[in-house]
């Protein structure tokens, strides 16, 4: 047989999702891979059940259901403090992922670098391969997770660099971008000529004291970015598989060619019913915030109570956690979470497969979980030393 592609040369599969295998063949509480085990808001499982009984089951129109897309224009519009076109300027696509394949591959070509922040969400690495190019890593430096500018220049100026992918709020690290590093990292890309692509599903759960703040509403952003988000977090629907892109017509007219072939269309009976989601009103985002607000207390208060240090994150779900004191001399990260699964019963992620940096001592756990879920998993932490030492 002739050579298989060489690309996947550098990547293996998913570590999240294989953890969330090995957490299910063990039966463990699974806190790798982020999905909720509570049930989406009601309004929109009742409006499933009427869609299955009344359609459509046949294909989408590729670029989004138009009651979806004008739905969507309408809530992101709101958010994003701009009036965004529903047929010019967004896509709907195959959740977040597919929605950065197809925006990387019309962005860039074979050859060109684009840069990301570490610890990285594990996608966009695999991704950036598969289109030819090289990620360029920037450190975001535990345990507060800043980056040097004149680090994020030097990746800019290189004159392969195409693109910037920015992940905010930041999985993994929680970080919420301020309106100054924004700032920054806007200009430089101004100066440099790099196309921005964000990936905010995250965007509404914040914590207090922080703000989401969106790139493409800084001055002279719009032109050059691509803002992509998901429903997966937002309405609690990760297998739904929704997701959208939005960018001035310019770059969504090309975002659009690579999606018509990758995807033909979102689900159209989950477009349909997600509509009531994207039509809820402010009232819904607080009430969303609170509730992840409370996951988080109820975890970051157990993870105090049982010593295991942590990076108190600013949004998402997501907590990056010092393992270092609980490990084996010469064990590795990825070995002391297999471990933590047969033995303490918790699954989570090893920090190797977010760092591009030598940080061997990090695991990243979520909790978005029903309150008894994550006070199961705190009694099991509870014994880690006496479990894992
Ligand atoms: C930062 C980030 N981007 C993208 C995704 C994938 O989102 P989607 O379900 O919309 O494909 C995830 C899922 O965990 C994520 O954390």
């Amino acid at each position: 047989m002739k050579e298989m592609s060489r690309k996947n040369q550098y990547f293996t599969d998913s570590v999240i999702r294989r953890m969330t295998r090995i957490a299910l063949a063990n039966n463990a509480i699974n806190l790798s891979q982020g999905y909720p085990d509570f049930d989406p808001p009601k309004a929109i499982t009742d409006r499933l059940a009427e869609i299955s009984a009344i359609g459509p089951h046949q294909y989408p129109i590729t670029m989004g259901a138009p009651n979806f897309r004008r739905a969507l224009a309408k809530k992101c519009g709101h958010f994003m403090g701009r009036e965004i076109d529903p047929e010019t300027e967004e896509v709907v696509t195959i959740g977040s992922t597919e929605a950065m394949v197809d925006t990387i591959f019309a962005l860039t070509n074979p050859g060109d670098k684009i840069v990301m922040f570490s610890p990285y969400f594990e996608n966009y690495y695999a991704q950036t391969l598969m289109a030819g190019c090289e990620p360029v890593f920037v450190p975001l430096v535990p345990p507060q997770y800043n980056f040097d500018p004149n680090v994020l220049e030097d990746a800019l100026r290189m004159p392969e660099t195409k693109a910037l992918i920015l992940c905010n709020p930041s999985n993994p690290s929680g970080k919420v971008f301020t309106m100054q590093e924004l700032t920054i990292i806007a200009d430089l890309c101004k100066k440099y000529d790099v196309f921005v692509i964000t990936d905010e599903p995250y965007e509404h759960i914040v914590y207090e004291g922080h703000k989401h703040i969106y790139m493409n509403s800084l001055p002279g952003m719009w032109e050059r970015t691509v803002s992509l988000s998901s429903l997966s977090k937002t309405y609690s629907i990760t297998g739904w598989r929704l997701g959208y892109a939005i960018a001035p017509e310019p770059l969504m007219k090309r975002v659009k060619q690579y999606h018509d072939f990758n995807a033909v269309g979102a689900p159209a009976p989950l477009m349909e019913a997600a509509v009531v989601g994207l039509e809820m009103p402010d009232s819904y985002y607080k009430e969303f915030g609170d509730h992840y607000a409370h996951m988080k207390k109820i975890f970051t208060d157990g993870l105090k109570d049982i010593g295991i240090p942590f990076t108190d994150p600013q949004g998402t779900y997501f907590i990056l956690a010092d393992i270092g004191p609980f490990m084996k001399k010469g064990q590795t990260d990825t070995e002391f979470c297999e471990e933590l699964i047969r033995k303490v019963g918790v699954a989570c992620v090893p920090g190797s497969s977010f760092f591009r940096e030598d940080v061997r001592n990090i695991v990243r756990i979520h909790f978005a979980k029903k309150d008894e879920t994550l006070y199961d998993a705190l009694n099991r932490l509870a014994d880690i030393k006496k479990k894992m030492c």
